[in-house]
């Protein structure tokens, strides 16, 4: 049964706590939009290359009439997990509910022992699963996925260098592990979109005059010793922050809308004005947003977010 409560208000929303998710800063993207979109509430076509949690994605859907999109990422356990919301959503919706019912009955230590349960599993699962072919595995392992991030600490995606889950179980006193509302609604907002898992670059043969485009990268990482970071953890230096500019002004060239965003590296040197010159002649302007900086809420904090619009 549909369970209804307050949660459920904002939908659909995104379904998985992701990295970097842009929540915070939804209301600063909205003001800058292009007008024509802020008029009309029209989106013909909208192309976000780096889609993560999709929170600007949802927000989108939830406010505007979005008609055609093409939702873009490197990560093939998340592109899985969409691919089954958008073809298989009442079989996860099931699965995750039995998952749900299964681990609320039982006691704090044979929760604990059921997450480490599930996240060997899933890691077990990830040697056989073929990423490329759609089949009936997918919907236990993103039902895995999902619980994992419902139910792991702090509740984020993160893997090893052999792309093992190695998140610990996290304290939760009631987890809500199927927001079963939610997940209607994001398989109806996945109709009419098409999910790749791809390096941002394959965005280019989707975006023509007009497409409302949303870049959000992995944050650049912080380096004390050098401004040049070469290696991060996400895989995304600054040779791909160049490379994304490079591939912002060819995109540029054909008229459509791009909005970028980004941490602000003057947050911790005011002298840094490494994307200042990599966006150098396009309309950058400095929001504050809230953001969770570490683990601790202690050091939730406002910071400075930049945002990079070619209009
Ligand atoms: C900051 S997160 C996006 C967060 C998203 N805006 C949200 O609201 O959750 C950046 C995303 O880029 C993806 N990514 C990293 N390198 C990529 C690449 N080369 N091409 C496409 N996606 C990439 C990561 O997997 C991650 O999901």
């Amino acid at each position: 049964m549909v369970k209804i409560s307050s949660k459920n208000f904002k939908v659909p929303r995104p379904f998985l706590k992701w990295a970097g998710g842009k929540t915070q800063l939804l209301l600063e993207l909205e003001k800058r939009l292009p007008q024509s979109i802020l008029n009309s509430g029209i989106i013909e076509k909208y192309v976000e290359p780096f889609v993560g949690g999709g929170a600007m994605f949802f927000f989108l859907k939830r406010n505007y009439q979005v008609k055609h999109s093409i939702l873009i990422d490197i990560n093939p356990e998340l592109i899985l997990t969409y691919r089954v919301l958008q073809d298989d959503h009442l079989k996860l919706i099931d699965k995750l509910n039995d998952m749900e019912d299964e681990h609320l009955r039982k006691s704090e230590e044979s929760r604990k022992e059921n997450y480490y349960h599930i996240r060997s599993l899933y890691n077990r699962q990830m040697d056989v699963i073929d990423y490329d072919k759609y089949v009936p595995e997918w919907i236990h392992r993103a039902a895995y996925l999902i619980f994992l991030n419902k139910t792991c600490f702090n509740g984020l995606f993160r893997s090893n260098s052999n792309g093992e889950f190695n998140v610990p179980f996290g304290r939760y006193k009631n987890p809500t592990i199927c927001d079963e509302v939610n997940l209607q609604y994001v398989h109806q907002a996945l109709k009419k979109t098409e999910l790749l898992c791809a390096d941002f670059t394959r965005a280019e043969e989707f975006i023509e005059k007009d497409t409302l485009v949303y870049l959000d990268p992995p944050y650049r990482p912080l380096n004390s010793t050098s401004h040049f970071t070469r290696y991060s953890s996400e895989g995304f230096d600054d040779e791909d922050q160049m490379k994304l500019a490079k591939f912002y002004k060819k995109m540029d060239q054909n008229g459509s809308n791009l909005i970028l965003s980004n941490s602000d590296p003057k947050n911790h040197d005011i002298n840094d004005n490494f994307f200042d010159e990599l966006y150098n002649g396009y309309n950058i302007q400095r929001v504050l947003a809230k953001r969770n900086i570490n683990s601790k809420t202690s050091r939730r904090g406002e910071i400075k977010e930049l945002i990079i619009r070619n209009y």
